[in-house]
């Protein structure tokens, strides 16, 4: 029996369905039920009726289904698959713009714990921001963690007045515009697609910004054979299978989320033989707080 059978039935057995996020390897995207950016696998995991929700991604995504769907079961093939961004605020900064501020939302990023979420107004990710930030009635808006997609969804709501906060993904943050522009380069005509957690030197000579599935839609829709792609190297594999007549260029230095990369065809079998892998949920406290930062995220997208 092959790993792909053995996932297969084990999924059967245990009423499973796995959802993976575009950054975890490609036998793994190839194995799962849903693929998609973050945003659709929380709409996932509150849309579907099966018991338990294998998670491929890192672990605010886990323990995101499992605020959202707190009565499934929710295994996470490694439980050390961690987003160092989700952990680049304190409660300092937060409590500081609250008492600055009489009208400040305190909008936080899904790539955060949930005690970070249970300290915030609304949730959103990088495929809803700017629209859950435009009809926020408050005209002073804190973003945490990331000051990229915060900077991004400034320039899209110039109306608002947004207060920063220092966090960054290591993976978009560290991508060298010197290599972008040598690709830009050598392939000329190739639009340059990015994601907003990218920094502003890469933002600025992209030619469209948006989430990853905003990407993969991008190059669904239009008819260029080539694109230079600004993410992490793993939605190679969903641009291939959109479109497989297009190269796709990522920067030299590979842009690899290494915790992604922990989700494998072997600890998914582990998990779904083991309960060792399974997300608890944080305290009632810090649970309530952040599921309804999630649960106002999915009304107001
Ligand atoms: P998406 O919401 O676009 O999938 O991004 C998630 C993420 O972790 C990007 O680094
Ligand atoms: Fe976090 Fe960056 Fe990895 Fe996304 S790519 S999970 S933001 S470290």
């Amino acid at each position: 029996m092959t790993k792909q059978e053995k996932i297969a039935q084990m999924k059967k057995n245990r009423d499973a369905v796995i959802l993976a996020h575009y950054y975890a390897p490609p036998d793994v995207q190839d194995i799962a039920d849903y693929i998609g950016d973050s945003f659709y696998l929380s709409r996932k995991a509150e849309e579907i009726e099966n018991k338990t929700i294998v998670f491929a991604g890192v672990s605010f995504m886990g323990e995101s289904a499992k605020l959202i769907a707190a009565k499934k079961t929710v295994l996470m093939p490694d439980v050390n698959a961690d987003c160092p961004m989700a952990h680049m605020v304190t409660k300092e900064t937060v409590d500081r713009a609250r008492s600055e501020y009489d009208d400040v939302a305190v909008v936080c990023y899904i790539n955060s714990t949930a005690e970070i979420k249970s300290w915030s107004d609304v949730c959103v990710t990088s495929a809803n921001a700017v629209k859950i930030v435009k009809n926020l009635p408050n005209s002073h808006i804190l973003f945490i963690p990331d000051k990229n997609l915060a900077a991004y969804v400034a320039k899209k709501v110039p109306e608002k007045k947004f207060i920063y906060n220092d966090g960054f993904c290591p993976v978009h943050e560290h991508m060298k515009v010197e290599e972008i522009k040598r690709l830009i380069s050598e392939h000329s005509g190739a639009p340059v697609l990015a994601h907003p957690e990218c920094n502003s030197s890469i933002t600025a000579i992209a030619d469209y910004i948006g989430s990853t599935t905003g990407i993969i839609n991008y190059v669904k829709e239009n008819e260029y054979g080539e694109y230079i792609i600004c993410t992490e190297e793993g939605v190679r594999h969903a641009l291939k299978k959109a479109r497989p007549d297009a190269e796709y260029y990522f920067a030299y230095t590979p842009p690899i989320c290494k915790d992604m990369k922990l989700n494998t065809l072997d600890n998914i079998i582990r998990a779904l033989e083991n309960e060792d892998c399974c997300i608890e949920g944080p305290d009632f406290n810090v649970a309530e707080g952040a599921s309804l930062t999630l649960k106002r995220m999915l009304e107001l997208a």
